[in-house]
């Protein structure tokens, strides 16, 4: 159950490629289907950050002006792996909770189909001093990508092992430089209620108030656990599990993990956040997975692991303080009453 960090979790200068290797994994990423029609329109791009007041500037046309280093994707570095038995690509795609696209497990994978995700704009502002504004394509090439073997644990009693692929949340927050005032981070799913139909529809989207929003505390985003997905099992994220990009924070029930993410805002004050505004007494700000605190309507002592088919299959497990990643990120809460804190 212990992850492994090999030694190679550190980038060597070899793993680093000059421009010409860039290129040619630019060219293998849009052959999967990583790269779309974003890179032309950074002109418009351009304007509409000149406009907002937004500078760094990310032009993905000339990347001879930007002196990016990125890993060749066929190398991607597996920084964080276990050993149990993944969950199989079909049931991490087709058995979701995204309420934007449907309160039912199936419903995402239904509503989510032909869900557009370029063009596509993460803005990070607020306490920092270098505002971005990513556009579709530097989500997936501006910061070298890694692979990560995760246990995703929902609060609902149910897990998976999921390989992602992304990059440390770490990395985009220090290239917006944030200040020392900056004490959390907000997190907001796009709002689009003709692109998403559960948030305009009681019945589809669980009466939840859209936008989504999300929160963790600074230590918390910039732990090296903490990541942000564009893909899972060597492909692009659908869009049920959170295109183009989506938190991951694998120790945290899974509902803090945000999908389809438009924007990062650093604050000095704890922002709200979705599934504590709708039930304060079942979920709480930090929502740690803890095996010693029960939701008030079930125990979380145990776990459905969902592996192979067939109901024989879902093993019950003992679910593990922070998820099994104690070792990592017990720490963060030394001195806080995790009973208090849930
Ligand atoms: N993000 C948004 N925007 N909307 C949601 O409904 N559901 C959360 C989280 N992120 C949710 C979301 C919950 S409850 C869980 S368990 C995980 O996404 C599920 O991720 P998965 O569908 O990729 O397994």
């Amino acid at each position: 159950m212990l992850i492994k960090i090999p030694r190679t979790s550190k980038l060597t200068e070899n793993q680093v490629t000059d421009e010409a290797v860039y290129l040619q994994r630019r060219q293998l990423l849009k052959k999967m289907g990583f790269i779309g029609a974003g890179a032309l329109l950074s002109g418009a791009i351009a304007a509409r950050q000149a406009q907002a007041g937004i500078f760094d500037i990310f032009d993905d046309d000339k990347p001879k002006e930007v002196p990016l280093k990125a890993l060749d994707f066929t190398k991607a570095t597996k920084p964080y792996i276990t050993d149990e038995v993944m969950t199989p690509e079909d049931k991490v795609t087709h058995h979701n909770n995204y309420y934007e696209f449907g309160a039912k497990k199936s419903q995402p994978a239904e509503y989510a189909r032909g869900f557009v995700t370029d063009p596509w704009y993460l803005k990070v502002e607020g306490e920092v001093n270098k505002p971005l504004l990513l556009d579709y394509d530097a989500l997936f090439s501006r910061f070298p990508l890694q692979e990560r073997i995760y246990r995703l644990r929902c609060v609902e009693a149910w897990s998976m092992v999921i390989p992602w692929i992304g990059f440390p949340l770490a990395d985009l927050i220090k290239q917006a430089d944030p200040k020392s005032s900056a004490k959390y981070v907000a997190f907001q799913t796009l709002y689009d209620p003709e692109r998403m139909p559960g948030q305009d529809s009681r019945f589809l989207g669980g009466g939840i108030d859209y936008p989504y929003v999300e929160g963790l505390r600074i230590d918390e985003a910039m732990h090296p656990l903490t990541m942000l997905a564009v893909g899972l099992y060597g492909k692009a994220l659908p869009g049920q599990n959170g295109a183009p990009i989506r938190l991951v924070v694998p120790w945290k029930y899974g509902f803090k993990s945000i999908k389809s993410i438009v924007s990062m805002k650093l604050t000095t004050q704890q922002p709200p956040t979705t599934w504590n505004k709708l039930a304060p007494q079942e979920y709480g700000f930090y929502a740690n997975v803890n095996p010693a605190v029960d939701h008030p309507r079930w125990s979380q002592a145990s776990e459905r692991r969902i592996t192979t088919g067939g109901l024989l299959a879902n093993n019950r497990i003992d679910t593990l303080p922070f998820n099994g990643y104690a070792e990592e990120v017990a720490g963060l809460y030394k001195g806080m009453d995790l009973r208090r804190n849930y």
